[in-house]
């Protein structure tokens, strides 16, 4: 019954995240679209839906953890998947928080790419590195999402040129709750994380046979965040 239990959370919590992106991108496009065509009253109201999203997004990042916490040894259910739809679908759905910040997403990646995946999951990695090249890298900023097909599996890579990492910050970001406070820095992030998404895509790409890292020359010079998946 346990494992059901966390099994249910599991898929509840992926299946809610995915329409809150599109809520919180949206209204946040509003925002910075129209608000000064619109009414104050409004645009209150407008504000308070995007601040619930986030605090929705919290609440389901803590639950998707927690069933994970649960249950260890719960293993992916993998399906044979074309990789390079779920990072087309993927870049469509955050097109609009990357457009409230005038940032550009370059794509070059295969027009398929088979891999055995539980594509919730995979997802869920996506989502994550690309809203933080989104949130970490300032306005106008450029981002590139590549892959690279080996022997037996493929990379994928995603690269921005945002605030970057020191020798020290590098060290902490995939731990639990290895968030970094980036205020101060002259980023203007209206969105709050738990410090939760790096640690969980580790464990996400791991329990598919694969490996995650990140490259960064130094602060403010860019980030590239690299992980590989099995081909099939
Ligand atoms: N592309 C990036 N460029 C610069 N810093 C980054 C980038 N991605 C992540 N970081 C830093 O690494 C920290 C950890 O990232 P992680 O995704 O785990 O947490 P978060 O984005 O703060 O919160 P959450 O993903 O749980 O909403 C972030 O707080 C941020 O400071
Ligand atoms: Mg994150």
């Amino acid at each position: 019954i346990n494992k059901l239990k966390s099994e249910f959370l599991r898929r509840a919590s992926h299946e809610l995240k995915t329409p809150l992106i599109s809520i919180k991108g949206f209204s946040d496009l509003i925002l910075s679209l129209y608000a000064n065509q619109l009414d104050s009253v409004i645009t209150s109201k407008v504000r308070e839906i995007s601040d619930g999203c986030e605090r929705l997004q919290n609440i389901i990042n803590t639950l998707i953890e927690t069933s994970r916490l649960e249950s260890p040894e719960l293993k992916p259910k993998v399906k044979k998947e074309d990789l390079s739809f779920l990072i087309k679908f993927c870049v469509h759905e955050l097109e609009s928080l990357a457009e409230t910040r005038k940032q550009s997403i370059k794509l070059d990646i295969a027009d398929e790419l088979f891999t055995n995946i539980e594509k919730e999951e995979i997802h869920d990695v996506l989502s994550n590195l690309l809203t933080n090249a989104i949130k970490y890298t300032p306005p106008t900023g450029k981002i590139e999402i590549k892959t690279e097909l080996r022997e037996d599996f493929v990379v994928v890579s995603i690269n921005d040129n945002g605030i970057g990492f020191t020798e020290e910050q590098k060290t902490k970001i995939f731990q639990k709750f290895g968030k970094i406070e980036r205020y101060g820095q002259g980023l203007d992030l209206g969105i709050d994380g738990t410090g939760l998404g790096l640690y969980i895509s580790k464990k996400i790409v791991e329990s598919h046979g694969g490996k995650i890292w990140m490259e960064s020359e130094g602060k403010s010079r860019g980030s590239t965040f690299y992980f590989t998946l099995p081909t099939v």
